[in-house]
C-alpha cells in the first residue's frame, strides 16, 4: 500500500528504538523504500547493522564518512523523501526541532526536508507532560509537523503513564493516513454534520449571527468522508468550498437548519453538531429596512428550536456528537449539555484558550463522555476532526 513511497526513518536515542526495527520491517513490507538516519546516541539503543539489514540501505549517522570523507548530503536526502518519520522522537530532539537547532544529521535533514514530517514521541510520563515538551510539540504542530500520539502504559522507568511510543502497526496506519490511504472504516454509513453560523434576519438588511467560519465543521465532514462515510453537510453561510465527495445543504436561519437536520436524521447513522446556532431570533422580521430615529430601538427575540436536543430525543442507537463553545465554567456547562441533549460525547472548546474556537485553523478541545474527559493539545482543526472521527468509529 505504500508502494514506491520514499520514507526517511529517523531514530533518536530512546529505549523505544527497539520498536523501530519492527516499524522499518512493516514499512518495507508495505512497499516503501526506507532510508534510516540515526542520531549518534540512537546507535547505543539499536545497532546500525540491524537497521541497515531491515531497511536494505546503509545507515546514515554522521555528516561525512571519516574513512574516505564521503559527504552524506542531508539536502539530497530531504529532496528524496516523500515522508520524514522520526520514531522514536525524544524530548531533546523535538526541542531542537522546535527551535531549529541543527547539530546532527537527523536535524539538518529535518531542516532540509520538503516533504511532510511526522514524529512519534517516546519518553517518560513526566517528561511528556512537562510544559516545555508540550510547548515544543505545539510549536512543531504550528510548523506543520504531524504528531503521532504516544500511548499510555508501562514505561522503561518502571513508572506507568503516557509517553510510550505508539505501536509500530499504529504508526504505519498513521503514515498511510498521511499519504491519503485512510481506512474506509465508515463505508455504508451516513452522517449529518452541521457547520458554520446561522443568520437570523431582523429586516432585509440586518441580521444576528456569530463568528463561526465553518472550518471546524467542514474538517469533520472531510474526515468522515475520507473514511468512506456518506456525509450531508448542513451549512450556515461560510466562505468555504464543500470537501470532496460531501453533499452540502445550504441554510441560513436556525429554523432552516432545524428542518434540514430533522428531515434527514431518521435515515442516518448519526450527526455531528458543530454549527454555532442562534439561541434567539427576532420575533418578527420587518419587511422593509428599519429606519433609524433618535430613539433607542429594542428588538424582541424568541427562542429558536434546539436542533441537537430534538435529535437527541429521537436518537436511538445513532451516534450524536455535540460541541460546546464556552467562556466560563467550561467543564460544568459542557457536561450539562452532554446530558441535556443526549450526546454520546461532546467536544468542548473554550474562548479562553489561545488557538481555540472561531475562525482560526487550530483548536484546543476536550472530548467528554460519561466515562470522563480527554484533553487534546493544540492541533489543526483537521487533526481534531480525525480524533473526533476516531471516537465515532469506536462507537458505531
Ligand atoms: O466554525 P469555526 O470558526 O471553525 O468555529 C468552530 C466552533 C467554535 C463554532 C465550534 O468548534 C463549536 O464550538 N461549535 C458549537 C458552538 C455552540 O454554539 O455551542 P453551544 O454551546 O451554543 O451549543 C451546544 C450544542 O448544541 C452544539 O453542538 C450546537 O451545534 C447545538 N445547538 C445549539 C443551539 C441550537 N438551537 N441548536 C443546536 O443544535
Amino acid at each position: 500500500m505504500l508502494k514506491g513511497k520514499h520514507i526517511i526513518l529517523g531514530i533518536t536515542g530512546s529505549i523505544a528504538a527497539y520498536k523501530s526495527a519492527v516499524l522499518c520491517r512493516l514499512l518495507v513490507s508495505a512497499g516503501a523504500e526506507v532510508k534510516v538516519v540515526m542520531t549518534p546516541l540512537a546507535k547505543q539503543f539499536i545497532t546500525p547493522l540491524t537497521m541497515a539489514t531491515l531497511s536494505q540501505n546503509p545507515i546514515l549517522v554522521d555528516f561525512f564518512n571519516p574513512e574516505n570523507g564521503e559527504w552524506n548530503s542531508h539536502v539530497k536526502l530531504g529532496e528524496w523523501a516523500d515522508l520524514y518519520l522520526i520514531a522514536p522522537a525524544t524530548a531533546n530532539t523535538m526541542a531542537k526541532m522546535a527551535t531549529g537547532v541543527a547539530d546532527n544529521l537527523l536535524l539538518t535533514t529535518y531542516l532540509s526536508a520538503r516533504c511532510p514530517v511526522a514524529v512519534a514521541p517516546a519518553m517518560d510520563l513526566d517528561m511528556y507532560a512537562h510544559t516545555a515538551t508540550q510547548r515544543n510539540m505545539e510549536q512543531l504542530q504550528r510548523d506543520g509537523v504531524h504528531i503521532i500520539e504516544p500511548g499510555s502504559g508501562f514505561l522503561a522507568s518502571g513508572l506507568s503513564g503516557k509517553g510510550r511510543m505508539a505501536e509500530p502497526q499504529d504508526i504505519v496506519e498513521a503514515v498511510k493516513a498521511l499519504f491519503g490511504e485512510k481506512k474506509k472504516s465508515l463505508e455504508g454509513k451516513h452522517f449529518i454534520v452541521t457547520a458554520g453560523a446561522t443568520i437570523e434576519p431582523i429586516d432585509p438588511v440586518r441580521f444576528i449571527s456569530n463568528h463561526s467560519s465553518g472550518k471546524m465543521g467542514y474538517a469533520v465532514a472531510e474526515a468522515l468522508a475520507e473514511r468512506g462515510a456518506r456525509v450531508t453537510l448542513v451549512s450556515g453561510r461560510t466562505a468555504l468550498d464543500a470537501p470532496k465527495g460531501v453533499e452540502r445543504v445550504d441554510v441560513l436561519s436556525a429554523e432552516e437548519m432545524y428542518e434540514a437536520c430533522v428531515e434527514r436524521f431518521v435515515a442516518s447513522d448519526g450527526a455531528v453538531m458543530c454549527a454555532a446556532v442562534a439561541d434567539y431570533t427576532p420575533r418578527s422580521v420587518a419587511d422593509e429596512k428599519l429606519k433609524k430615529s433618535d430613539d433607542d430601538l429594542s428588538i424582541e427575540l424568541k427562542r429558536t428550536k434546539d436542533i441537537a436536543a430534538t435529535l437527541g430525543a429521537e436518537k436511538g442507537d445513532r451516534v450524536l456528537v455535540g460541541f460546546a463553545m464556552e467562556t466560563q465554567n467550561e467543564m460544568e456547562n459542557a457536561q450539562s449539555k452532554l446530558k441535556r441533549k443526549n450526546f454520546d460525547f461532546i467536544v468542548l472548546n473554550s474562548l479562553r484558550e489561545a488557538g481555540a474556537g472561531f475562525r482560526g485553523d487550530t483548536n484546543v478541545v476536550t472530548l467528554i463522555d460519561e466515562a470522563g474527559a480527554e484533553e487534546l493539545p493544540l492541533m489543526s482543526k483537521r487533526d481534531v476532526a480525525d480524533r473526533i472521527v476516531d471516537k465515532i468509529e469506536k462507537l458505531i
